[in-house]
């Protein structure tokens, strides 16, 4: 698709989508949510771009007959695309060095793939991202047990996560940003988690190429864990295109959390200094993934929870920066979670083909998911991811996109 859409479709504002005065006062909201505008920009690409916009398409409809939309919004270019389903990012198209616009992010193109196959592709993931021992935890004297999907452990909420569901979805646009406010109610007992969860995330983009993920959560009745984050995977030579092998990385964090070979947590916390782990230092992905390090024998290369710098006085932190050196595409990482999961496509095996027609392999595509720690609820010394009726879970994630 190209970054500067057809003119007829494009829906400028929110009476263009026939949302009431309530909803955009909503908007306006999020606007103010949006923290200061000036450190986000310095974050991005130094040019100012086009107008903001975005367009709503239809993309599928559920085996339940619930029909799923695709909203497409841009800058003039970065172009992203996203689906109700999942509140999924589908498409991120950014130039590279040269100008030349490609979709880095892996997906699909077809509502059945993503129902049957994705490995959370740029999923929303809830309630809980990352895994929970035996998916069973103790809050308030009670034990709740949330179906495993992982061996005998439970990865991103369970069987049926907030990635296979469709969410509800409002257009926000400002002079600043566009993008879209999905929300999700979850019910008390779904999954197995207590309380009943209102979730809100609302992703914009601005015009300096920050995509930003804004999290919110309310738990009504009893107390409730969670951890929300996105799972979009990134090849920054474009999606499909091979190994991220070359791709450097520095990465904010002092130390990781080791694990066991079901990939829990073992508690510990380990310093990186000297080992495979530091990325302190910008550093090919590729460099030592293959190290006889037990943790990357464990995980098959990178699969671990890194423990992030402290963030600065605005809550936010610099996490990571991926470049990719021949396109010269980067990815820039700020948020205001204590932890990230670095994947490098681990489980990616070449058995289906994506949105490009390519099959994906070991190592072709990198997550970073920003996290609570994996398996906090059954870890003391770990952040706490307790949400209690009363409070208000907010969280923030800054994807920069430029070139180098
Ligand atoms: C997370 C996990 C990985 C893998 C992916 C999804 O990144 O840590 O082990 O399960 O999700 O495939």
């Amino acid at each position: 698709m190209p970054a500067n859409l057809p003119r007829r479709q494009v829906l400028r504002t929110a009476g263009a989508l026939g949302l009431g005065a309530a909803a955009t006062g909503a908007l306006q909201t999020t606007a103010a949510a949006a923290g200061s505008p000036d450190r986000v920009a310095a974050m991005g690409s130094p040019h100012g771009h086009g107008r903001l916009e975005i367009r709503k398409d239809p993309f599928g409809t559920t085996p339940e007959g619930v029909k799923v939309e695709v909203y497409t919004f841009t800058n003039g270019r970065v172009t992203i695309s996203m689906l109700t389903w999942g509140a999924t990012i589908q498409r991120v198209e950014t130039p590279d060095r040269r100008g030349r616009t490609e979709n880095i992010s892996l997906g699909f193109d077809n509502l059945p793939d993503y129902a049957a196959l994705s490995p959370y592709f740029g999923s929303t993931i809830g309630r809980y991202g990352n895994r929970i021992a035996k998916g069973r935890f103790t809050l308030d004297g009670q034990t709740y047990q949330i179906p495993v999907n992982n061996g005998e452990n439970a990865l991103h909420g369970g069987t049926i996560g907030f990635d296979k569901k469709v969410w509800k979805a409002k257009v926000v646009q400002t002079d600043k940003a566009v993008g879209v406010a999905f929300s999700y109610v979850s019910p008390d007992g779904e999954m197995g988690f207590p309380g009943e969860l209102t979730t809100t995330v609302t992703y914009t983009l601005d015009k300096r190429d920050n995509l930003r993920i804004d999290y919110r959560a309310t738990v009504a009745g009893k107390a409730t864990v969670v951890n929300l984050t996105n799972h979009v995977y990134f090849n920054l030579a474009g999606e499909g295109s091979g190994s991220i092998d070359g791709h450097v990385l520095q990465l904010n964090a002092p130390s990781y959390t080791p694990v066991d070979a079901g990939l829990i947590p073992t508690g510990e916390i380990a310093p990186v200094a000297g080992t495979p782990f530091d990325f302190n230092k910008p550093t090919r992905i590729g460099k030592r993934i293959r190290d006889d390090h037990p943790q990357l024998v464990i995980g098959r290369g990178y699969d671990h929870n890194f423990v992030l710098g402290k963030a600065d006085s605005d809550g936010l932190r610099f996490a990571a920066r991926f470049w990719e050196p021949e396109e010269g595409r980067t990815v820039t990482v700020h948020t205001t979670e204590p932890g990230a999961q670095f994947y490098s496509g681990n489980f990616l095996d070449g058995t289906f083909q994506g949105i490009g027609n390519k099959s994906y392999r070991q190592g072709d595509a990198f997550a970073f998911e920003t996290q609570h720690f994996p398996d906090s609820p059954n870890q003391p010394n770990f952040p706490s991811t307790v949400l209690r009726p009363g409070q208000t879970l907010t969280s923030t994630t800054i994807y920069s996109f430029g070139t180098k």
